[in-house]
């Protein structure tokens, strides 16, 4: 019996013995040379926290990106479960950070039960019907296989639809069918030449397809505005390679700026061309606004040459992505309020807000946030993250690291197999039928006929403990057609100065 004991005794400490001698002699880690084998517990602690910080520390309403309660509504939601609140908010209605929407006396019980949104100016042949929430642009590589078809198969089900992110659109984007719109980066993936320049043939090839119903320029996202990116070329495999029209296993670049223009004009034109190419269907920008002025010069490029955008997504700061730099993920870019209505003035005030749509993205994932956005001009909603958590993302953060415990943001096989596309199909459409009748019942509560119908003037603001306002009180809105009849008398006078169509440049 003692030779038991002992042999098990040798076994367990043996290892830890020579794992400390290891860490006394190493030159890497002071911790670990002062204090051999014990200072692993601190990096193991640091593994450990994002967990017991979710789990054991935070309260209901903390956590960041989301907290405890917005996930869950979306799971609950997912999983077809009760989402109602008992017992009253327990939001603090007297903090800064609450806001609210206006009710009526006479809600519109007779609402209709869903809404859709046109999208195609005049200048595009094959209009698309959009749903008033769909899937943000997320990429193959930065998402599994297993996401992208569940995501894929989600919004077959539901009738949205699933853009495709600059990844390039893959097998996995057309194995169930879903809508797609397919997004196009600086690094044309999909539709490049060898020298990673646009290519028409090939962009056309690929916008043609049915399943394809309108193509998205990005020019920037909320997470990293004005960074490209790399995906190192021991990720670059196969599947990636074809989606992407890349050689395997070579670092695989995305520039930070487009090289098919450099001038509002130029993107317009170019802008048509895809649309050309594509058979005539719409064709929009993303951006998270940045420098104001750029935005106006894109909006007096419309104007002096005709050319029409059909959508313009705007994407705020506060918004997600694979991984990203610390500094452009926390100081750069305009959050989406502020940049929503600054996209909402600049086309009501040059009297272009009738043609073209605006979609706003940036944590959507409740009605009354849609509600919010419905209020400041958006015509529809993307959400990205409120998706991942449908599909079981618990927030863990490891998206950049491809250990995802869930199976959505890795390309590891194994890791990937709990994530059972079938069953995460059903949640993805359950989570946004669910999300859009929450808000539906804020339309019926406001006594309005459609979310378009909800104003600046619903939306209400609390400025400290004793104040609040409605949010037309907070920021201006402009009158339809301002910036051309005297845009001298709004608050834009300066911006709409320095845009010009011929440069992005400030005018001198
Ligand atoms: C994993 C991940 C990958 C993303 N990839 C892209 C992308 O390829 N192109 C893009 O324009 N935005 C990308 N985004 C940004 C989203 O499309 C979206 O604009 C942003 O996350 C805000 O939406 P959310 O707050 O609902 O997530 C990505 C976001 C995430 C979380
Ligand atoms: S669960 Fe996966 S997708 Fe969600 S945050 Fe963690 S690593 Fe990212």
């Amino acid at each position: 019996m003692f030779a038991i004991w002992w042999r098990w005794g040798l076994i367990a400490t043996v290892p830890l013995l020579l794992l400390a001698v290891w860490d006394f002699f190493q030159d890497e880690h002071t911790l670990r040379r002062n204090y051999p084998l014990l200072a692993r517990v601190r990096w193991l602690m640091e593994d450990l926290r994002p967990y017991a910080r979710a789990y054991v520390v935070e309260s209901d309403l903390e956590g960041r990106p989301f907290n405890h309660d917005e996930r869950a509504l979306v799971y609950a939601r997912a999983k077809g479960e009760l989402d109602s609140h008992p017992f009253g908010t327990e939001l603090d209605v007297y903090s800064a950070e609450y806001e609210w929407l206006a009710h009526s006396i006479v809600p519109n019980e007779t609402a209709p039960a869903e809404w859709r949104c046109d999208v195609g100016s005049s200048q595009c042949a094959k209009p698309y019907s959009a749903s008033l929430l769909n899937i943000s642009a997320m990429s193959f590589g930065s998402l599994s296989a297993n996401a992208i078809m569940a995501l894929n198969k989600g919004a077959a089900a539901g009738n949205f639809y699933h853009d495709t992110g600059e990844g390039g659109l893959s097998r996995y984007h057309r194995s169930h069918g879903g809508d797609l719109v397919w997004e196009i980066g600086s690094g044309y993936f999909g539709c490049r030449d060898d020298d990673g320049r646009f290519s028409p043939e090939r962009f056309a090839d690929t916008a043609q397809i049915d399943q394809v119903k309108m193509v998205e320029i990005k020019l920037s996202q909320g997470a990293k505005p004005g960074h490209g990116g790399v995906l190192p070329a021991s990720k670059v495999s196969e599947e990636i390679a074809e989606a992407r029209g890349v050689p395997v296993g070579k670092d695989c670049v995305s520039p930070a700026a487009h090289s098919t223009f450099s001038t509002p004009v130029g993107l317009l034109e170019w802008a048509a061309q895809l649309r050309d190419l594509s058979g005539g269907k719409p064709v929009g920008i993303k951006l998270c606004v940045g420098q104001p002025h750029e935005v106006f010069a894109i909006v007096k490029a419309m104007r002096e040459t005709g050319i029409r955008l059909d959508y313009i997504v705007v994407d705020g700061a506060e918004g997600g992505t694979g991984a990203a730099p610390v500094e452009l993920s926390n100081r750069v870019g305009t959050p989406l309020r502020e940049g929503l209505i600054l996209v909402r003035n600049a086309l009501v005030g040059a009297s272009l807000k009738d043609e073209i749509r605006l979609a706003a993205a940036g944590k959507v994932h409740s009605g009354a946030g849609m509600a919010m956005n419905f209020g400041l001009g958006a015509d529809w909603c993307n959400a990205g993250r409120a998706f991942m958590f449908s599909l079981g993302c618990v927030q863990s953060m490891r998206c950049h690291e491809d250990t995802c415990p869930t199976g959505i943001a890795t390309q590891d096989a194994t890791r990937q197999r709990g994530l059972v596309v079938p069953d995460k199909a059903e949640r993805v459409a359950r989570f946004q039928r669910a999300t859009l009748h929450g808000l539906r019942e804020m339309v019926v509560a406001m006594g309005l006929e459609s979310p378009w119908q909800i104003t600046p003037c619903h939306i209400n603001e609390r400025l400290d403990s004793a104040r609040a306002a409605p949010i037309d009180d907070i920021y201006g809105f402009l009158e339809d057609g301002a910036l051309i009849a005297d845009p001298d008398a709004t608050a834009y006078a300066r911006c709409w100065q320095l845009a010009q169509a011929a440069s992005f440049q400030r005018a001198a």
